[in-house]
Formats: structure tokens, C-alpha cells, sequence
């Protein structure tokens, strides 16, 4: 079975994570990007429960993509091609999108591409800013990804050249957040308070930047030492009984974990030759590291690409902008038995 290769009109589904999320493209063009998030039922743990997460993807999943067709004015019957993310992510919460998605290609009669959400966040880009130049440089910092990707081709060839060795970089976000008292998802609460404090303040490790760590870990990334370092601080501050100048914390832990992700983000660029840099994943939406990286990307002469933040987080619309090219470079379609793939490692683009 294959699809109509010329704007194909394809569906795609994610549910790797906390966000429900179908989006329809229609060749190059996003229709709709309906996503429903349970992040507030994780709210009071701190942090995403799978079993909780799992369950309000099932509840979501069929009003989700009801209100997607309904604002694109799309009917299921038109589709020529779903997509869904394979893997990674949680277990339990990536089977409810894949047998959604195996459910309705068979209904339909339309071919299912399982894809990875990895990819997908790179594929997002074409949405906003047209085809991806080869090769481009993908910086992903997420909750539950911090990568860096050499992408040749984003339907078949992605090179992983680093990854956290610990802690993903939005995982840094949030344990920080949570000790200086911020609410969950913590990203965004430290980007707002660190405004108001020094990124220079306080001197934080920068990780895997010393020579010898640049030996072993070039492109690598690791925050767990960070966090550590940033509770032991906040902790001698408490014990002093003075107060934890919480934007100044903000502000510098900030500052430590962009440096590093933008330092060899352009390092990898340079050293791979390399002149476009795409950023993406939830994280993407600080403001610091948008900053920081058009900064040290127009010093080095290399094209910065970030989608806006609604398509930097998880949704559907990047699988579908996947599912897509997919289809217009001709790509067979996966089997019906495709699996969801917890740890899919990110060289497999499809399943
Ligand atoms: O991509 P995403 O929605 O989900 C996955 O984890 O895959 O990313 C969510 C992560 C959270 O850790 C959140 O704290 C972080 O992205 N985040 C931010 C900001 N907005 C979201 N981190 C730093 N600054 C932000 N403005
Ligand atoms: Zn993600």
C-alpha cells in the first residue's frame, strides 16, 4: 500500500510522554496541531507518572482527534497516510497512540508509518521555516531528551553524535524548580524569575567542558552535577539562615546549562562542517537559550533554526510533518505490527 507522494494529507499522532497530540499536514502545509495535556495530573508528584499519563491518553486520544478534523475541516476518509510516534518514551503511553493509529490506517485503508519522536522533533521545522538543509546540526532539550543530531536526511539518516550522560537538560529544569520552591513543569517559572537575577552571580559547574571530559564526551552533555550543586548551595544558603536569592540561583543555574547545550552545539556545527543549527524540545522555549544561541550562532556564521515554541514541545503536528516527508521522499510504509519502542534508538528513523 502507498500514499499519493504529491501533498499527501496525513495524520499524525503522539503520545510519547504527558501530551495527547494529533496534527494534520497537509504536504508541506500544518492544518491543525490539537494537543491535550495531563501535565497538570502530574502536577503534585513532581514529575510525570507513566500509569497516569497512560491513562489520560486513552481518555483523550478520540476527542483529540475529533477536534482535530473538526478545525481542519478534515474528514478521516480523506487521509492519505497516519503517523504515530513508535519510540521512545513511556511504554504504556506510547501503545495508546500506536494502536490508535494501527486502528484507523486499517479502517481507512491508508498506509501507518511508526516514527521516531526524536526525528519528529527535527521534521517539525519544515512546518515553519521549509526543507531542512543537508546537512543540518539538531540540538533536542526536553524533559525527557537532550541530543545532539547530525541529520543528513531527516526521513532515514540521523547520526547521534551526544547525549546526556545523566539528566535531560528540561530534567535539570525541573529538579531545580522544585527546589527553589517553583511550581511543575519548572522550566518555565525559572526562565520568569531568573529576569530579575544575575547569570553570573553564582558560579555553577559547567559539565563536561574540562579538557579531559572533552576527550571522552565531546558532544556529550550532563546536568546531574549542576543540580547537585546547585542544592548543596541553596542548602549551606538555608542553613546560614539568609535568604536563597532565588532569581540570582535562577538566573546562574540558567545561565550553566545553556552555555554548555550552545557551547558545543556551534562546536559540533564547526567541527562537522556544518552551517545550520536547528533547536528544538520543550526547552527550546527559554528565552536565555534562544538568546545565547542567536548570539554565538551569528558569531559563527551559522543559520539558527527554532520553531515557535508551541511546536517545540510535544504534539502531533511534528509527527505528521514526519509522517510527510515520508511519504514525498517515498518511503514504504511500516508493517501493521509495528511496536512501540521505549527505547527506539534514534538512528532508526522509522519503525
Ligand atoms: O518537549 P517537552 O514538552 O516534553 C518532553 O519532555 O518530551 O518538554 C518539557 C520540558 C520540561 O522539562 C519543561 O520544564 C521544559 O521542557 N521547559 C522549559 C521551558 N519551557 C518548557 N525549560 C526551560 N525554559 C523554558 N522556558
Ligand atoms: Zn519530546
Amino acid at each position: 500500500m502507498t500514499a499519493r507522494t504529491e501533498r499527501p494529507l496525513v495524520l499524525g499522532i503522539e503520545t510519547s510522554c504527558d501530551e495527547t497530540g494529533v496534527g494534520i499536514v497537509h504536504g508541506g502545509e500544518l492544518l491543525v496541531d490539537a494537543v491535550a495535556t495531563s501535565v497538570d495530573e502530574h502536577a503534585r508528584f513532581g514529575g510525570v507518572v507513566p500509569e497516569v499519563a497512560s491513562r489520560a491518553h486513552l481518555e483523550a486520544m478520540v476527542p483529540t482527534l475529533e477536534r482535530a478534523c473538526t478545525q481542519a475541516g478534515v474528514r478521516l476518509a480523506d487521509l492519505d497516510a497516519v503517523a504515530v510516534t513508535s519510540g521512545p518514551g513511556l511504554a504504556g503511553a506510547l501503545t495508546v497512540g500506536v494502536a490508535a493509529a494501527k486502528a484507523l490506517a486499517l479502517a481507512l485503508g491508508v498506509p501507518l508509518y511508526g516514527v521516531n519522536h526524536l526525528a519528529a522533533h527535527v521534521a517539525v521545522d519544515t512546518l515553519e521555516h521549509g526543507p531542512l538543509p543537508s546537512p543540518s546540526m539538531a540540538l533536542l532539550v526536553s524533559g525527557g531528551h537532550s541530543s545532539l543530531l547530525l541529520v543528513p536526511d531527516v526521513t532515514g539518516d540521523v547520526r547521534p553524535l551526544g547525549r546526556t550522560i545523566d539528566d535531560a537538560a528540561g530534567e535539570a529544569f525541573d529538579k531545580v524548580a522544585r527546589l527553589l520552591g517553583l511550581p511543575f513543569p519548572g522550566g518555565p517559572h525559572v526562565d520568569r524569575v531568573a529576569r530579575d537575577g544575575g547569570p553570573a552571580t553564582i558560579a555553577f559547574p559547567r559539565g563536561l567542558t574540562a579538557a579531559h571530559d572533552m576527550a571522552d564526551h565531546r558532544y556529550d552533555f550532563s546536568f546531574s552535577g549542576l543540580k547537585t550543586a546547585v542544592a548543596r548551595w541553596v542548602e549551606r544558603r538555608e542553613a546560614s539562615g539568609e535568604p536563597v536569592p532565588v532569581a540570582d540561583v535562577a538566573a546562574s543555574f540558567q545561565e550553566a546549562v545553556v552555555d554548555v547545550l550552545t557551547r558545543k552545539a556551534v562546536l559540533a556545527c564547526r567541527e562537522n562542517g556544518v552551517d545550520t543549527l536547528l533547536v528544538g524540545g520543550g526547552v527550546a522555549a527559554n528565552s536565555r537559550l534562544r538568546a545565547m544561541a542567536a548570539e554565538r550562532c551569528a558569531d559563527a556564521g551559522i543559520t539558527l533554526r527554532v520553531p515557535r515554541p508551541g511546536l517545540c514541545t510535544d504534539n502531533g503536528a511534528m509527527v505528521a510533518a514526519l509522517g510527510s516527508l515520508m511519504v514525498a521522499a517515498g518511503r514504504p510504509p511500516s508493517a501493521l505490527d509495528l511496536p512501540a519502542d521505549s527505547s527506539m534508538p534514534v538512528t532508526l528513523v522509522q519503525a
